[in-house]
């Protein structure tokens, strides 16, 4: 397959052997667990945002699997150094300790868990110095909450409208986007939520999403002295910099602005859960980079491969055992992948690529006719285009995918668009287009 000239090729989508797939996951997977109907046969070829499917059909893939493959298909950079790395058994060791000699490890450019710690502190700004690695984006946030308890002594944790934090019953205390994730289900007490300001071209004065009052902010108004909360006993403000699952819903500066004076006049720790939005997704190392927020705990997972929660030193537990897990930092091959993600990224100017390409993203969407869209918005690739109905966001993914495009929904009525990201102009134009069409179709 040939990246430069490769277009998507469908034929039936879903075609059969995809559908007896999908059938044949269904006989024992726990019923709630989703699957698309798209089917990658990984022995087939695939490259950057290209697909092959089990019946042959060449999908141009911009839903990244959730956002969890930042560097796309077959990554020439990821699998040359991961050739070099016999299989061992076994791929997985408790409590991710020291597998081979650090010369090793040099000699064979195989980085292990060590090393993506290492190169995690040196793309975090924020006096950040130490990792605590797990499996998934629901611990990441877990183990961050954790600390942030353990460091305060505080009981409350404040969350925002909107938010999506994980599956555990830790995390999901904190959602606020959809019921289904938390019905019937027992949450830690002591959470209390604000709005999201996500009008981006609003100030204190004009905002109408609620956050901004006539006489402070809602988290001010929380913590200040007549408020209900007492700001020493806040072990965290907890807040996706660009929310995800609620919608790609990015804030307005002058809630970000406004969020960074609170924590520093009350003393508040700030938890940025970026596990969606980190690791350059939105043109820098962390979404955060973006805003005035100066973040106390970073939590990261999908685009990494592994879980991250990572801090100041001080901010961690010193005590042993307070946290572990034995699969944390995933498999070896995993916290490879990891940091080889991060070398990429660095050495191939990605931050830049991820903003540039973003922005040609929307500007060809803004210059396209495009019935039913409401809202067309992004940092760097991580990208949003809000439909005005449900059932019109569901029929345009259904008609990008009948075209052999990926992309996935979010929020009520959005859909994102999460490219690789090293891809290219041509790639980007080559989606855009496949999008205009299924919107026109559409409507
Ligand atoms: C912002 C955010 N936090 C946490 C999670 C949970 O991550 P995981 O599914 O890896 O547990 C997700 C997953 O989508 C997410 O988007």
């Amino acid at each position: 397959m040939d990246r430069d000239s490769v277009e998507p090729q469908v034929d039936d989508l879903p075609g059969e052997r995809a559908r007896e797939l999908v059938s044949y996951h269904h006989e024992h997977a726990a019923p709630s667990t989703y699957i698309c109907e798209f089917v990658w046969d990984h022995s087939e070829p695939a490259i950057g945002p290209f697909c092959t499917d089990v019946d042959g059909n060449v999908l141009l893939d911009f839903a990244g699997h959730v956002g969890s493959m930042p560097l796309g298909y077959n990554n020439p950079k990821i699998l040359e150094r991961l050739e070099e790395f016999e299989l061992v058994d076994p791929l997985k060791i408790a409590g991710q300790d020291f597998y081979l000699p650090a010369e090793e490890l040099s000699d064979r450019g195989v980085p292990g868990p060590a090393d993506l710690m290492d190169r995690l502190t040196d793309v975090t700004g924020y006096g950040m110095d130490t990792v605590f690695l797990s499996n998934t984006g629901a611990e990441a946030v877990e183990n961050a909450l954790k600390i942030a308890f353990d460091y305060t002594a505080g009981k409350y944790t404040i969350t925002c409208q909107g938010a999506f934090h994980g599956r555990t019953l830790g995390t999901l205390s904190l959602n606020r986007s959809k019921e289904v994730y938390r019905r019937r289900f027992p949450e830690i007490a002591s959470v209390h939520d604000v709005p999201f300001c996500a009008d981006r071209t609003c100030s204190s004065e004009t905002c109408d999403c609620g956050f901004f009052r006539e006489d402070g902010s809602a988290l001010r108004q929380m913590v200040r002295d007549t408020g209900f909360v007492n700001p020493e006993e806040v072990a965290a403000f907890v807040v996706e910099p660009v929310q995800g699952e609620g919608g790609y819903r990015i804030p307005s500066d002058a809630f970000t602005d406004e969020i960074a004076a609170v924590a520093e006049e009350f003393d508040i720790p700030v938890v940025v859960d970026e596990v969606q939005s980190g690791v350059g997704r939105t043109g820098e190392w962390w979404a955060s980079d973006h805003s005035a927020i100066e973040p106390d705990v970073i939590a990261s997972a999908k685009a990494l491969r592994v879980g991250a929660t990572i801090s100041r030193k001080e901010v961690f537990p010193a005590k042993r055992k307070r946290l572990s897990s034995t699969w944390g930092a995933g498999d070896i091959l995993s916290a490879a992948q990891g940091a080889l993600t991060l070398d990429a990224i660095e050495e191939h100017d990605l931050l830049d690529n991820a903003t540039e390409r973003g922005r040609q993203f929307r500007e060809l969407f803004e210059a396209a006719d495009t019935p039913g869209v409401v809202d067309v918005r992004g940092l760097g690739l991580m990208l949003g285009v809000e439909l005005d109905e449900t059932q019109r966001r569901d029929d345009v993914q259904a008609a990008a995918f009948a075209r052999g495009l990926l992309v996935i929904g979010c929020g009520t009525k959005t859909l994102r668009i999460l490219p690789p990201l090293d891809v290219t102009e041509r790639e980007i134009r080559l989606g855009t287009d496949l999008l205009v069409e299924a919107i026109q179709d559409v409507a």
